[in-house]
């Protein structure tokens, strides 16, 4: 499998395929690869001629530098893991913080129609500034025809929209459904660093989630948010950060249920000094 660290290579590959008139498809991780991001891969190949699995983890998103420096960095491990799902077919990226920001390392400042200053906008400043600073250059570089983003971070995924939108770029983005751990918790790259404990409590995230969901289906939004507050209240592992009901489509918190919206709840829970996300859709 072809492992590219430096922009001009990947763009020379890129250009051979365009000559073979080869589609691409493109997945953005940052690394520390699991099944969940295999199952982004292996989705892009169905439709894809070739895959671009970029491997970055971006300085400019986080808000947090103590995250940054414990976030965990596996290259040759992914190299293996992706070499297992297909060995000419995926084209690993993997650069340099200076290769890719061309020595530049700062976040553009953009404008996702509010979208940026709920729930994780409110709690990760700068973070979807520095999420669309990367994704904006890396279809740039990469020119994918589709691009594949996980709803696990569903708030990405609905600025990633809202960036191709407005800059009028033309790649298709494909939203990919969560993918979980056998116990309910949604795979994400942090929980390998969640100690024993941690680890065993964490998937009552989901089971919350679940039930939040049967609820809604009688009560109002307000009613589940205080419920779900309550019951960490006196969780001795897990403190939650934020709990929300919100319409998928400007995801503000909703006021008043209409059945003509679409709602999902979204969490984001501390276990020990790990930050962890979830979210599922309500009907
Ligand atoms: P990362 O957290 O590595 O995730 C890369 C992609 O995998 C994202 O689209 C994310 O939503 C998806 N993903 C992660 N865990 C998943 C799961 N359990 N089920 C389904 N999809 C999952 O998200 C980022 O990196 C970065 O912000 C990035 C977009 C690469 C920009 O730096």
């Amino acid at each position: 499998m072809k492992v590219y660290t430096e922009k001009q290579q990947i763009v020379n590959a890129i250009d051979a395929f365009k000559v073979k008139k080869q589609t691409l498809g493109l997945v953005p991780t940052m690394g520390a690869l699991h099944e969940g991001h295999l199952a982004l891969v292996k989705k892009a190949l169905e439709s894809n001629d070739k895959v671009v699995v970029s491997i970055f983890v971006n300085p400019t998103q986080f808000d947090n530098k103590e995250d940054l420096v414990k976030y965990p960095r596996t290259l040759e491990s992914d190299i293996e893991l992706l070499s297992s799902v297909s060995e000419d077919a995926i084209v690993v990226y993997a650069p340099a913080v200076d290769d890719v920001y061309d020595g530049d390392a700062v976040s553009e400042t953009f404008d996702f129609d509010g979208l940026e200053f709920e729930m994780e906008g409110k709690f990760r400043v700068g973070h979807f500034d520095g999420v669309g600073t990367i994704v904006k250059r890396l279809f740039e570089i990469i020119k994918p025809n589709k691009a594949y983003f996980g709803e696990k971070d569903f708030q990405q995924l609905a600025i990633i929209k809202k960036l191709v939108e407005k800059h009028h770029m033309p790649v298709t983005i494909v939203p990919c459904p969560i993918y979980r751990e056998p116990s309910g918790l949604a795979m994400s790259s942090r929980n390998t660093r969640l100690k024993p404990d941690f680890k065993e409590a964490a998937p009552y995230i989901y089971e919350i989630l679940e039930t939040a969901k049967k609820r809604f289906g009688t009560e109002s939004a307000d009613e589940v948010m205080q419920w779900v507050e309550k019951q960490f209240e006196s969780h001795e592992l897990l403190k939650l950060e934020y709990f929300i009901i919100a319409d998928v489509a400007t995801l503000k918190t909703v006021k008043r249920k209409s059945n003509q919206n679409t709602y999902r709840a979204f969490i984001a829970v501390y276990a020990d000094d790990i930050r962890l996300i979830d979210n599922i859709a309500l009907n």
